[in-house]
């Protein structure tokens, strides 16, 4: 698993990898461009808005929201990244914290319209993923939503074939979201919707239960 080093080394040819990988429709990042397209086309829908990204890398996401006139506060170890998603975003609030530890204490008190994090959580256990996502729905508004965007699969019989199909380049480290099983056991504090992008993508939406 990239720890934050590699992150710092992997950031100035990460959009060009990734693109890549995607138009070659291949694991982990088939699907990236138009998972990503999403993501910002529904929080435009309610622009402005007050977002959170985790784990926001070169801010190829967030940039543009922030180009949009959305106000932008994220959070990522890598400060190559930080760097990176800085020069795109000169007045975002970006904060170098690993996620692993929770939310950053500074966030505690405030509330946001959407919470995102794209290709970042697969790096936290299922029992990490459940809890943190549980933190984050206490920082989303109301009627806010927390858009979970990754290597996912509905059920853990189609994570299986996929793994046996990438053989090769399958990444034994990282931990790809199952929505049967989170829906297991965040149901009773949230609802949850899938958007599958590609055969190893998609999007989690998860909204709190009134
Ligand atoms: C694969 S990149 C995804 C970047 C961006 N969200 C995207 O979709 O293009 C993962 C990002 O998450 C960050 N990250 C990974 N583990 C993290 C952790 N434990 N705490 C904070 N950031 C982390 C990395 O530094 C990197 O910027």
């Amino acid at each position: 698993m990239l720890n934050k080093d590699g992150f710092d080394l992997w950031s100035d040819r990460y959009d060009v990898s990734v693109k890549e990988a995607d138009e070659r429709n291949q694991y982990p990042f088939a699907g990236y461009t138009r998972l990503m397209n999403a993501i910002y086309g529904t929080i435009m829908e309610h622009s402005p808005a007050k977002v959170l990204d985790i784990g926001f890398g070169t801010a190829l996401l967030t940039s543009r929201l922030y180009d949009a006139g959305n106000q932008i506060t994220g959070i990522d170890f890598s400060a190559e990244m930080i760097r990176i998603a800085s020069i795109k975003m000169p007045t975002a609030t970006l904060l170098q914290w690993d996620f692993s530890l929770g939310i950053p204490p500074v966030l505690s008190e405030q509330s946001f319209d959407f919470i995102v994090s794209t290709y970042a959580l697969h790096h936290l256990t299922d029992a990490a993923k459940v809890s943190f996502i549980s933190s984050l729905l206490n920082l989303l508004e109301a009627k806010g939503v927390l858009l979970i965007g990754d290597v996912c699969f509905r059920s853990r019989e189609e994570l299986r074939l996929c793994k046996a199909a990438s053989r090769d380049s399958w990444d034994n480290d990282e931990v790809y979201f199952v929505v049967s099983e989170l829906e297991e056991q965040l149901s009773p504090v949230c609802e949850l919707v899938f958007h599958e992008f590609s055969f190893c993508s998609g999007v989690i939406e998860f909204r709190k239960k009134p």
